[in-house]
């Protein structure tokens, strides 16, 4: 007998209703399907901090998912407006059409966003945001008659989603090798990671201001009159968290300034909230042109990106008769009914509970936290900002990222904990309603999770 069937069959026995019957069908992204399937780890029901799996395991999340339900899993407000809309309103075309939600909704961002962003366009996922802001950077150069403005400047060890813009500012060799073909004219700034210098830094690393540097070569090597735009996530997060140096971002920004070159923030993990504000820009008191978000924008529950956009970027597209398209961009679901009503619900969620400023009261805690696993077998590096944690293991030889993955799977199976791992290095980014005894909960089952993992 095969070990799904041993597995369902137990399972059945435990009142499962919810166990599937084939998990071959299904091809999972980014995933190691032959060992996911021999060994599956499935969740069917959340609430709160905890995910449960079809056997009734309660998993404390350390991860918000994946980084996208800031509001905690499965709240009643969500749930109802997404129920609510869905009953009075499944589906509005976007282009020259519109639903009232999708307009209330881009008032509301705008509201929350830095001064200036009053301008919102939607897509689907962080990776559309970004191919959206990348189209919106380069057709904004065009509108303004500067044709020759088409470089792009992404980061080494950068993450912009998987569409062929976002994988070629984006700086992971592993997710361009497999397909070979790229946006031309893209280059990239060296990635913020250093553990000579900064390992163990609380908060934002000292070292590592003069990074920003490197554009200025470029713009010297590739000349500004034909440099569109620079994007970075202000705290790198899918290769591992990066925090950002002391000054680092500042300095880019006025490098793109004094070369008239469009910066974009990609936010889709440090929007809303995860750094104790709105999104990282206010954080960090640097107003980009462009900001991408996604995920906790309706607490990861219905998908839904979006772009931030400046009123000068806007405006520069509405030059055009009255009659005319504006942005030849977009998509079927851009501004889907049930992701704003979810969005809505969420953001009045954000405010009524003060999580953003929650995270604020956390983080000194949180940064404790983490830092008390100094020590623990394998750990190299701990690193944290807001409510981001990132603890970098020792690889084991000749088999990069496998002692990750190990703790992964030693933390859910053994532990019943939810972490992601990317790299050898573990992130951390609980959902916004976490209380301290979870934090205290987190560390622990960390830490025996390392101690019990080769
Ligand atoms: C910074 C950043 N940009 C873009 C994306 C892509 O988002 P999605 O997976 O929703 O396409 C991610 C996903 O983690 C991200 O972290």
């Amino acid at each position: 007998m095969s070990v799904f069937n041993s597995l369902k069959k137990v399972l059945k026995s435990e009142k499962s209703r919810n166990f599937p019957n084939d998990l071959e069908s299904l091809w999972m992204p980014f995933s190691a399907n032959k060992h996911f399937k021999k060994n599956p780890r499935l969740i069917s029901r959340a609430k709160g901090m905890y995910y449960y799996t079809p056997s009734g395991d309660k998993i404390l999340d350390g991860v918000a998912g994946l980084w996208c339900c800031n509001a905690g899993h499965n709240r009643d407000q969500i749930v109802e407006a997404i129920k609510k809309q869905a009953e009075e309103l499944d589906f509005a075309p976007a282009f020259n059409m519109g639903h009232p939600k999708s307009f209330e909704l881009s008032s509301k961002l705008s509201q929350i966003a830095p001064k200036g962003f009053n301008h919102v366009f939607f897509g689907n996922s962080g990776s559309e945001a970004v191919e959206s802001a990348l189209k919106i950077a380069l057709s904004y150069w065009l509108e303004k008659g500067d044709v020759k403005k088409k470089i792009l400047i992404g980061r080494n060890r950068g993450y912009h989603g998987t569409n062929f813009g976002g994988v070629s500012v984006g700086g992971i060799e592993k997710n361009r090798t497999q397909f070979n073909k790229f946006l031309p004219g893209v280059y990239h700034l060296p990635d913020t990671h250093n553990l000579e210098k900064n390992s163990f830094s609380k908060g934002q690393p000292h070292w590592g201001e003069e990074l920003a540097d490197e554009l200025t070569l470029m713009v010297n090597k590739h000349g500004s009159e034909n440099i569109a735009a620079v994007i970075v996530e202000p705290v790198a997060g899918s290769t591992g968290v990066l925090i950002p140096p002391k000054n680092y971002l500042n300095k880019l920004k006025k490098i793109c300034d004094h070369n008239n070159i469009l910066l974009i923030f990609d936010e889709v993990i440090t929007g809303f909230g995860r750094l104790g504000k709105a999104f990282a820009s206010e954080y960090f008191d640097i107003t980009p042109d462009l900001i991408c978000v996604a995920k906790g924008i309706n607490s990861g529950t219905v998908p839904m990106g979006a772009v931030l956009v400046q009123d000068k970027i806007f405006e520069a597209f509405m030059n055009k008769e009255e009659k005319t398209i504006d942005l030849f961009h977009g998509y079927t679901y851009s501004a889907h009914p049930l992701a704003c009503a979810a969005s809505l619900a969420a953001l009045k969620l954000y405010e009524d509970e003060s999580l953003f400023e929650r995270v604020n009261q956390l983080s000194k805690y949180w940064e404790d936290g983490l830092h008390s696993l100094k020590g623990t077998k394998n750990v190299i590096d701990i690193r944290n900002l807001g409510l981001i944690g990132a603890i970098e293991l020792e690889p084991i030889t000749g088999k990069p990222t496998r002692r990750a993955y190990n703790v992964l799977c030693e933390a859910f199976n053994n532990h019943k904990t939810l972490l992601r791992v990317t790299g050898d290095i573990i992130a951390l980014s609980p959902p916004l309603i976490i209380q301290k005894e979870e934090i205290d909960q987190l560390i622990e089952n960390l830490k025996k999770t390392l101690q019990q993992t080769e």
